[in-house]
């Protein structure tokens, strides 16, 4: 199983910018995290950084067909762009979208979510924690995903030898 970690706009700036909101962690060190689980785990996973909107939007175009899910924090595309939102409908992965602050506590702008109506879950406010929430979040929707179609084949397989 494949997840691709999407990280919008000035992401690469934690642990510098605004310390009282994101923290101390650097986003290489919460990838490291993230890295450790996903071996521990058996998974493949790919991080991927752009303050380019047109970027993100291609990156998860390319998740189509070569990814399992998504794992993204558009950061301040989330509150604008119809492109990032469109693109995670158009390619139909389970996505789950993290947001290390709680953007639902701070101001007004930050209330508008483009992506989260489109997202299968969103994870807000738990520090860089949300990450491997969103990890083990991702495990166990795969697993779902598979007992559902393992149920299918069961069901066509005793539908057939009928
Ligand atoms: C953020 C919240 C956004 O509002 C903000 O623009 C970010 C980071 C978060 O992780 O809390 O850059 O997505």
């Amino acid at each position: 199983m494949k997840i691709v970690v999407i990280q919008g706009p000035n992401l690469n700036m934690l642990g510098i910018r605004e310390q009282n909101i994101y923290g101390p962690m650097k986003l290489e060190q919460i990838h490291a995290q993230m890295k450790e689980f996903a071996t521990q785990s058996n998974l493949e996973i790919e991080f991927f950084q752009s303050n380019l909107e047109g970027e993100i939007v291609d990156r998860i175009q390319e998740c189509y067909g070569d990814a399992d899910g998504i794992i993204i924090n558009a950061a301040a595309y989330t509150h604008t762009s119809v492109a990032i939102r469109d693109a995670i409908s158009a390619v139909s992965l389970p996505t789950i979208e993290v947001h290390i602050s709680n953007i639902h506590r701070r101001e007004e702008f930050r209330k508008e979510n483009m992506i989260a109506a489109v997202c299968t879950s969103s994870i807000v406010g738990f520090g860089p924690f949300g990450y491997h929430m969103a990890m083990t979040g991702m495990v166990q929707i795969m697993n779902e995903i598979n007992a559902a179609k393992e149920m299918q084949k069961q069901q066509q397989v005793a539908a057939e030898a009928k």
